[in-house]
């Protein structure tokens, strides 16, 4: 594959590649909508991702391309950028501008990206080419950033260049994420931990609805506002810099302070999905994976009911993993409103688990949804 890649790049910019680099996606085992609450979350990096080609050019420009998508954008150096239309080259393009805010001095580059993970569907895509960007800039310009700075500096891109209010965990996990462990992240301290991930007798299934995505943005964004609303109104009686600064036992004693029933359930759920990231950490640890499972069937039930970010797609999804007896868990996973499902299936029913989700879901949703076993890779490498 990168023998082939690297044919297309002579082939576009006329002349060969000299850096190879590699960001992975990301899915989250548990802990969703919670890291821009300052809670804890345990996200891992997958094997599939974005490689990122580069060789420098003497004209002085940044040329964009990508084996994905058609859309191309050859830019002169500037001392600063804006956002153009919706394209996938304003993820770089934002990375290119927040290093030069920086200070940080960049030449002409050639850039040819080939991704291999869903786009658009809550596997990380946009955090992936962030952090594929900033990694290789960092390394080709001798920017001298860590590789926290990078993390904090993709997050920046997603808030301000794209608009997307996020929180930190996707790049964290895209550049952190080690092999065959999941990072048990502390979003307000950013103190991590990497956890063994020992599934046992299961794959960590994906399951994508493949619904297209729309509104995503906007009804992320107010999810974040809604957070906002609640924090202020525990903030009258308590002493809190965040939602996950406080239990669950706290906030049943304060939670009449919030007065908008929606806002109301927001609430309830990031409190009690922090809680149970906690319980699944300890589960995970102690390989009483039927617990992690649990957890999971419970957070998916709060981001359906109490968090609203779920839908019909994702909702099929996991009802069909409840009746099936090989499945120990499963969850919606990323922003929600379509993206991709997670489930623990036992591996000797894998296959049979695939076809019959792909039927049944069929049936429902009128279009198949794709199946993939994942594996959990290495963060953000130059290759
Ligand atoms: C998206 C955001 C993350 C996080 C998740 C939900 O992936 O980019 O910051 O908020 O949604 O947990």
């Amino acid at each position: 594959m990168l023998d082939n890649l690297k044919q297309q790049f002579s082939e576009i910019f006329g002349q060969p590649n000299r850096n190879v680099f590699f960001a992975p996606g990301r899915v989250n085992l548990i802990g969703e909508h919670i890291d821009y609450n300052g809670g804890l979350v345990m996200p891992c990096a997958i094997t599939m991702g974005t490689y990122l080609l580069t060789a420098p050019n003497k004209a002085g420009v940044f040329r964009f391309r990508s084996s994905n998508f058609e859309e191309t954008l050859e830019i002169p150096l500037q001392g600063s950028y804006e956002k153009t239309g919706t394209e996938w080259y304003n993820y770089p393009l934002g990375v290119i501008h927040n290093f030069l805010k920086q200070g940080k001095g960049v030449t002409g580059l050639d850039l040819f990206y080939y991704g291999n993970l869903p786009i658009g569907s809550s596997l990380s895509s946009s955090a992936s080419i962030e952090v594929v960007t900033a990694f290789a800039l960092n390394e080709l310009f001798n920017s001298g950033f860590s590789k926290l700075d990078l993390v904090k500096l993709s997050k920046k891109v997603e808030n301000e260049f794209i608009g997307v209010n996020s929180g930190i965990m996707d790049q964290f996990a895209v550049a952190f994420g080690e092999k065959n462990k999941a990072l048990k992240l502390n979003c307000n301290t950013l103190d991590y931990q990497a956890v063994e991930c020992n599934l046992g007798d299961h794959f960590l299934a994906i399951i994508n609805t493949n619904k297209p995505r729309k509104l995503t943005e906007s009804k992320y964004n107010e999810r974040v506002g809604e957070c906002q609303t609640a924090l202020k109104a525990l903030q009258k009686e308590l002493n809190i810099e965040y939602l996950c600064d406080i239990q669950t036992d706290t906030f049943e004693k304060h939670q009449s302070l919030i007065e908008d029933p929606t806002v109301l359930k927001r609430a309830k759920h990031v409190v009690e999905e922090n809680d149970r990231v906690l319980k699944a950490a300890e589960a995970l640890d102690q390989n009483r994976l039927a617990d992690f499972g649990k957890l999971m069937f419970a957070s998916h039930d709060s981001l359906q009911h109490l968090y609203e970010v779920s839908g019909q797609e994702l909702d099929t999804i996991v009802d069909f993993c409840k009746q099936y007896p090989a499945v120990t868990g499963a969850r919606m996973t990323g922003a929600g409103f379509g993206g991709c499902a997670i489930a623990l299936v036992k591996k000797a029913s894998f296959d049979d688990f695939s076809t019959k989700i792909i039927d049944y879901y069929t049936s429902k949703i009128g279009y198949a949804p794709s199946v993939y076993s994942s594996e959990i890779g290495t963060g953000v490498v130059e290759l």
